[in-house]
């Protein structure tokens, strides 16, 4: 049989999402074993997979690298010593292969010289003849295979992680640490400071070879180093790993922070909506799950907002503030932050979180500036990448309510499996007959309802009307 390939693994080499790959196993055009796929039928389902077209994929990861708010050269290079580490064990790999070849070969030319001394006897000339046909057929195979080729190539740019004993897994690329990689992945693992003083990110590498790659001064007891225990904001990997970590299960986990930021950017989002970029120190960071919000406070005004983006990326947090001249906090937005002054950031708060392993497909429902919570769900269900559907739609009725619709165009263009549909007119009401007509099969979904307080009350009832069971939805006022 061909190489085995995780299944995350083959979808990059075909420059398609796992959620397709799970598709094709699921409907019997794909064989796995044990959750891994050979190269052979990745490329009979794939023929054309070409070194230089791996253009749906690169598609997909800047759509996520925009969310993440990384360059995507800082994304594809490991640093200097990583690539020569991972290049020095692709070497004693392959050195170690051509050895055992070139043995190999010195027993097949005994064994023909034993065949070629014995050519008289019977069967020996066709057995002579059947092993020259073989000899000939191998060493004409010039022609490497190009999925074995693009796989050795990935392991040099990226290395496969596998969490026990969830069996999650990510890939570390790039200048990335262990922590960053899994939080891109929109995998909530155990954190603190991100920074090596905490120690709360220890996590058990069972297999592979991690390398420090930031200081930290949270010290790693020698036992605790002898079992094989690391830092995972401070390291990165050399090899694939199996690592033993904490996830954290729910909000429920995440401790209360308070954290003074700074305002990065303000940016018009059309005429009634600004994006406000706060970005927190290096060394406190707020770790958060998508879809949570925060209180925040300027100037002696508060409020609680959404944060609108990732939680991988917990040092820059975006927030949509809508025009309002009766709120004290947007009018500090809109009339007298400037970048570099303070916002005291508090939280995070709230359930409105993704069922990371629901396997139910997924419709987002946003009315107005709840696309900002729901934002936050979609990078996360994208980085996630289990969900077979992605649904979103996004109630506004004013000229501008859609302020970020080439965003979720862009994510429609991207992705085989997202689905958006702007909503311009209607009231709740509307909105859920809209679900029931577009999905026969509506109970089949987990439902994320972000909106209005009345938009958010009136739908739940009418979802509750059409029978939608209340299990599957998640729902928040903004
Ligand atoms: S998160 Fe604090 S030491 Fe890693």
């Amino acid at each position: 049989m061909s190489r085995l390939l995780p299944l995350s693994r083959a979808a990059r080499l075909a420059g398609t999402t796992r959620v397709t790959l799970q598709l094709k196993i699921r409907s019997g055009e794909l064989p796995s074993f044990d959750g891994m796929v050979s190269a052979d039928d990745l490329l009979r389902l794939y023929p054309d997979i070409r070194l230089e077209e791996d253009g749906g994929f690169e598609q997909v990861m800047q759509i996520k690298e925009r969310a993440f708010g990384k360059r995507v050269r800082e994304r594809l290079l490991p640093s200097q010593e990583i690539l020569s580490q991972r290049l020095y064990e692709q070497s004693a790999e392959l050195a170690d292969l051509r050895a055992h070849l070139q043995r190999y070969h010195a027993m097949m030319e005994a064994v023909r010289d034993r065949i070629r001394e014995r050519e008289a006897q019977p069967d020996m000339a066709a057995l002579g003849e059947f092993l020259d046909a073989q000899l000939a057929e191998i060493l004409g195979a010039t022609a490497p295979n190009t999925l074995d080729v693009m796989d050795d190539m990935l392991r040099v740019m990226s290395a496969h992680v596998t969490l026990r004993p969830s069996g999650h897994d990510f890939f570390v690329e790039g200048a990335d640490t262990l922590l960053e990689s899994a939080l891109k992945a929109g995998l909530a693992v155990n954190y603190g400071c991100s920074n090596g003083n905490c120690g709360l990110c220890k996590a058990r590498v069972v297999s592979g070879e991690v390398r420090k790659v930031r200081p930290h001064d949270y010290v790693l007891s020698e036992a605790e180093k002898d079992l094989g225990y690391t830092l995972l904001c401070c390291h990165a990997a050399v090899s694939d790993l199996v690592v033993e970590a904490l996830e954290t299960g729910s909000a429920g986990d995440i401790p209360q922070q308070q954290i003074v930021a700074r305002v990065k950017a303000l940016q018009p989002l059309g005429d009634d909506m600004r994006l406000l970029h706060l970005q927190t120190p290096r060394n406190n960071r707020l770790r958060f799950l998508a879809g949570q919000s925060v209180t925040l406070t300027a100037g002696g005004a508060s409020t609680q907002l959404s944060v609108a983006s990732c939680p991988c990326d917990d040092r820059n947090l975006h927030f949509h503030v809508a025009r309002d001249a009766q709120d004290d906090f947007a009018r500090q937005v809109y009339d007298v932050l400037g970048p570099g002054d303070a916002v005291t950031v508090l939280g995070p708060w709230g359930e409105f979180v993704l069922r990371a392993d629901s396997p139910r497909p997924i419709l987002f429902v946003a009315s107005e500036a709840g696309f900002a919570p729901i934002k936050g769900l979609v990078e996360h269900a994208m980085s996630l990448d289990r969900a077979e559907r992605l649904h979103l739609y996004w109630h506004a009725c004013g000229p501008s309510g859609h302020y970020l619709a080439n965003l979720c165009r862009s994510w429609a263009e991207a992705l085989d499996n997202f689905r958006y549909a702007a909503i311009t007119a209607g009231d709740a009401q509307a909105v859920v007959d809209r679900l029931a007509q577009d999905h026969a099969d509506l109970a089949a979904f987990d439902i994320y309802l972000a909106g209005p307080e009345a938009f958010v009350d009136g739908a739940v009832k009418a979802l509750a009307l059409q029978g939608f069971p209340a299990a599957q939805l998640v729902a928040t006022a903004t």
